[in-house]
């Protein structure tokens, strides 16, 4: 039986912020999540998550979690402390008790089956994880033999000048075996340094304690402060381009560009610099992205080149172009070989394979056949300050320089638009609209003196 405790009560006071410290994000995903998610594969009979600080907020932001017991750690009087409030919920449990601290979010998936491999294999009565940092200042210290068996872990604040030159730090990850961690809680003493309850005072207590050090160091980095959290990022963010780029994605400047766990890429795109993937975007074979874009929940297909542009819940499908310049807005659906250029937008619109929306143009709530040139400074006006309304244009129309379509309206196919136009009222397939007034011309007219 495994259970695993997620320690997310403290306020992270050196983050100086209205979030708890927990809920600060970290490449599209909050610290707590994160951690959540590097030991979702374990699959544990009981998750369990120390709330204190800002519980609600913590509770609501994981509501869609399934099967976490949150439990309540009020006041917050250490990471001992917070261990002790899991005596009532596991008071029948008997097994593994995994603890992770909730601002430790780098550990890879297989640190954590490892560890707690060893763990059981061992029979030790806790298994730490460790590692060997080049600074571990703030870190606490981990004092053990050459057989790994630790006596003793000291708070960095609470080392003497000799104890800070061990470099042998402690994750804040634990296996317990949970009875045993039960029989010497809570922690005997307060008397260090911020006066708390200390977990790791419990160590020295129990035997044998075992540790494991972890090879890639930067797995235990632990998020205190704002620069330890940009530190957090850039590691997750060098993660994720060695991926892809070992998939087959060429970044002409990896460091300018950042993404999101849930992006993904085909073969040959080249990703030119400073373009942002968020969220669940994917972008199929053969892109190529940028310079100077933002991608978020996007769904590209294969081809698409976008320059300097934003897309935000849209699907582009092959071989379209977009940009320089232009916003695909939620809900735009472009059919294969569309362009879109400069200063265009683009929302909740389908428009028909082949269609060019080239220049200074805002098309919302609409729907476009195939092959519709929309031409320069056309709008759909879609709404009439109360409600918005939609825009239909049949395959094979065109619409002048400057029109304005008062939606609702609805123009057949191969439709001709003057420029200028400003129409409210629908057109019939084949039909020129004009909506403007005549051009009055006065020949030798003289301005009045
Ligand atoms: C802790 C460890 C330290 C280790 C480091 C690794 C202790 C005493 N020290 O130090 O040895 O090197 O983590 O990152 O455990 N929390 C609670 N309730 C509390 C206090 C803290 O739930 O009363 C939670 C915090 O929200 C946080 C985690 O426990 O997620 C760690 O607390 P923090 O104060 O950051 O401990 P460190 O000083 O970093
Ligand atoms: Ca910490």
């Amino acid at each position: 039986m495994l259970a695993v405790a997620i320690l997310a009560a403290g306020k992270g006071t050196r983050m100086k912020s209205e979030l708890p410290k927990v809920l600060q994000p970290l490449a599209g995903a909050t610290l707590v999540e994160r951690v959540l998610a590097s030991c979702s594969q374990l699959q544990p009979e009981r998750r369990l998550l120390i709330v204190g600080h800002q519980a609600e907020r913590v509770e609501q932001s994981l509501a869609a979690q399934q099967g976490l017991e949150f439990v309540l750690q009020q006041p917050q009087n250490g990471t001992g402390h917070a261990v002790q409030q899991l005596l009532e919920p596991l008071a029948d449990f008997d097994g593994e008790l995994l603890v992770l601290n909730g601002d430790v979010p780098l550990l890879r998936e297989q640190t954590i089956a490892d560890l707690l491999e060893r763990h059981r294999t061992s029979g030790a009565a806790v298994t730490l994880l460790t590692a060997r940092l080049s600074d571990p200042t703030g870190y606490g210290r981990v004092f053990a033999d050459a057989s790994g068996q630790v006596s003793a872990i000291v708070e960095h604040r609470d080392c003497s000048e000799a104890q800070r030159r061990n470099n042998l730090t402690n994750a804040g990850i634990y296996c317990f075996n949970w009875r045993k961690l039960a029989e010497v809680l809570p922690p005997p003493t307060t008397d260090n340094d911020q006066g708390e309850l200390y977990l790791t005072d419990t160590v020295a207590m129990l035997s044998p304690a075992m540790h494991q050090e972890v090879a890639d160091a930067d797995e235990i980095n632990g998020i205190n402060d704002r620069l330890q959290l940009a530190q957090c990022e850039a590691v997750i963010q060098d993660r994720l381009r060695r991926h892809w780029m070992a998939e087959g994605v060429t970044f002409v400047d990896p460091a300018s560009c950042t993404l999101s766990d849930g992006t993904r890429f085909g073969r040959d795109v080249l990703v030119e610099p400073q373009c942002h993937f968020r969220g669940n975007t994917v972008v199929g074979d053969g892109c190529r992205i940028g310079p100077g874009s933002l991608l978020e929940n996007a769904r590209i297909g294969e081809r698409v080149e976008i320059t300097y542009s934003v897309v935000r819940e849209a699907t582009v499908a092959a071989d379209c172009a977009i940009g320089p310049f232009a916003q695909l807005r939620p809900g735009a659906e472009l059919a294969s070989g569309c362009r879109v250029g400069n200063f265009v937008e683009i929302k909740k619109a389908q428009i028909g394979a082949g269609s060019k929306v080239n220049h200074l143009s805002y098309i919302g709530d609409a729907e476009l056949g195939e092959n519709v040139n929309v031409g320069a400074g056309t709008i759909t006006a879609n709404y009439d300050g109360v409600n918005k309304h939609r825009t239909v244009i049949g395959a094979g129309s065109k619409t002048g320089a400057n029109s304005v379509l008062v939606a609702p309206i609805s123009l057949g196919a191969n439709v001709t638009v003057g420029a200028g136009s400003t129409l409210t009222k629908d057109v019939p397939s084949g039909a020129l609209a004009l909506g403007r007034a005549k051009q009055l011309v006065k020949e030798n007219w003289q301005a009045p003196t």
